[in-house]
């Protein structure tokens, strides 16, 4: 490492060139966790889940934060051997639990980059050439979207936030467009399968929720939709799921862009999780009618092999973003507004440059290799699914649309599954956990890590749950 970019006086330049007027020499700090961080990311996962009560993380950890300090040292040390150690490693490919993440360490490793460089990526003015590079990646997705040159987005902390955003925007557009509030307030459209989100939402937004019953494999249809929103003339958005979070299902989306487009209704597809399929040539079907969707979020920290924390926020019309999101105060008016701010497009100010470590990624390997990736995890599902269902003393309840597959171990309890999924856990068998559907606890796997091997995991189901 060299003083290169550090300028001015306040710099004295010891060998690592760190040392700043008030905070003295930091070398030390630099050294410590940058090498930290190299170790790290050259060193495989433990899968196992080592969480601890708090009163002993306390007891183990001590106190850290102190009037006079305890030095990069100690608290690296606190670290690597305490806090750490009790995380559990998400990326590992024996990790099939909730929507688990597989990040490349390329991504990873850009994320540190993105970090030593301190960008502020709120307005373009301070951040232009990393929100640049966001912007082309937000590009390609557009692109995958087949949305027209008016989509712009950003990139946001997560789908929860990604979600809100774009309601946001749906609810100023309604506003803007029939002129006032319907008297009982405004309501939000979408059916049990949306996502924990959803409602969260609905409750910041303070507005109804109308939900549309589902078809037998859990979809939202157009029929279904048009009856709701026949009745709901308060309908503000409906909210799709382009891969629910329990089974990994597309919702009828073609259809249900006719239906929005005849009520004049946004229309919003979370894909959290699926969105990253689009990419994926066996499933891209699932998903037409999306390029008539007014927004759209993906998590790259599920499914694109981004670490955390990233959502990409894409608006069909950049102009309803900017119209809900941008701040105005004494102090931002310099702020040039003809320029590409992500601050403009989302519940944010501040913000660091979170797309970049994606970026990385996707211009180290190509977008044809996380093709092939996406790919790999879908077709692992389908021959985990496959082996389920020749496994008899298992039965496959719901076969993946995109990478979800769930099943369950006849005669096994609540209590049956929970304990099964608590020893694998413990000792880094497999990370499973059991969730509910149609009034009863089963079990779900879910693939996002190309390197997870379909045979391993039939393996250990077969032997773990006789
Ligand atoms: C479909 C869907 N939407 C939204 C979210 C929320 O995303 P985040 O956890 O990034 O806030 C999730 C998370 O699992 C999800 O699966």
């Amino acid at each position: 490492m060299t003083d290169q970019g550090n300028h001015g006086s306040h710099v004295h330049g010891t060998d690592l060139g760190v040392t700043d007027e008030f905070w003295g020499d930091e070398s030390a700090s630099v050294r410590t966790a940058l090498a930290w961080a190299v170790a790290r990311m050259a060193r495989s996962s433990d899968p196992r889940s080592t969480a601890r009560p708090e009163s002993e993380l306390a007891t183990a950890a001590g106190a850290t934060v102190l009037p006079e300090g305890i030095g990069a040292p100690a608290a690296m040390r606190v670290f690597s051997e305490v806090l750490e150690p009790a995380t559990r490693a998400q990326g590992h490919e024996l990790n099939l639990a909730y929507i688990p993440g597989a990040p490349n360490r390329s991504s990873v490793a850009f994320d540190a980059v993105t970090g030593s460089a301190n960008i502020f990526g709120g307005i373009w003015e301070a951040g232009a050439g990393g929100i640049h590079a966001e912007n082309e990646v937000l590009a390609w997705l557009a692109g995958l979207l087949q949305w027209p040159e008016s989509a712009a987005g950003c990139f946001v902390s997560g789908g929860t936030i990604g979600n809100l955003s774009a309601l946001v925007a749906a609810r100023k557009r309604a506003l803007r467009r029939r002129g006032a509030r319907p008297e009982g307030g405004w309501t939000l459209v979408c059916t049990d399968g949306a996502h924990s989100s959803i409602p969260q939402a609905a409750e910041v937004l303070d507005v109804a929720i109308a939900r549309v019953p589902v078809d037998e494999r859990g979809h939202m249809t157009g029929v279904a939709l048009r009856e709701v929103l026949e009745r709901t003339p308060s309908a503000f958005a409906v909210v799709t799921s382009a891969g629910t979070t329990n089974t990994g299902v597309i919702d009828d989306l073609a259809d249900i862009a006719d239906v929005c487009a005849d009520h004049d209704v946004w229309m919003h597809v979370d894909g959290a999780y699926g969105g990253a399929a689009l990419l994926a040539p066996s499933v891209r079907d699932r998903f037409a009618g999306i390029e008539r969707a007014d927004s759209f979020i993906v998590d790259p920290h599920k499914w694109l092999f981004a670490p955390y924390d990233c959502c990409a926020l894409l608006y069909r019309d950049a102009a309803d973003g900017r119209d809900a999101h941008a701040q105005h105060a004494s102090y931002l008016d310099h702020v040039d507004r003809e320029q590409p701010n992500p601050s403009d497009l989302a519940l944010h100010l501040s913000r660091r440059v979170r797309g970049l470590p994606l970026w990385f990624g996707l211009a180290t390997h190509g977008t044809d290799r996380y093709r092939e990736a996406i790919e790999k995890t879908l077709s692992t599902a389908r021959e985990v699914a496959a082996g389920i269902d020749a496994i008899a003393h298992l039965d496959l309840l719901v076969a993946p649309e995109l990478s979800v597959v769930m099943f369950d171990r006849p005669g096994w309890d609540a209590a049956d599954y929970a304990s099964w999924c608590d020893r694998l856990a413990h000792d880094g068998t497999m990370l499973c956990v059991p969730t509910w559907w149609e009034g009863r606890t089963v079990l779900r796997v879910v693939f996002v890590n190309p390197d997870t091997s379909a045979e391993v995991v039939l393996r250990i189901l077969d032997e773990t749950t006789r």
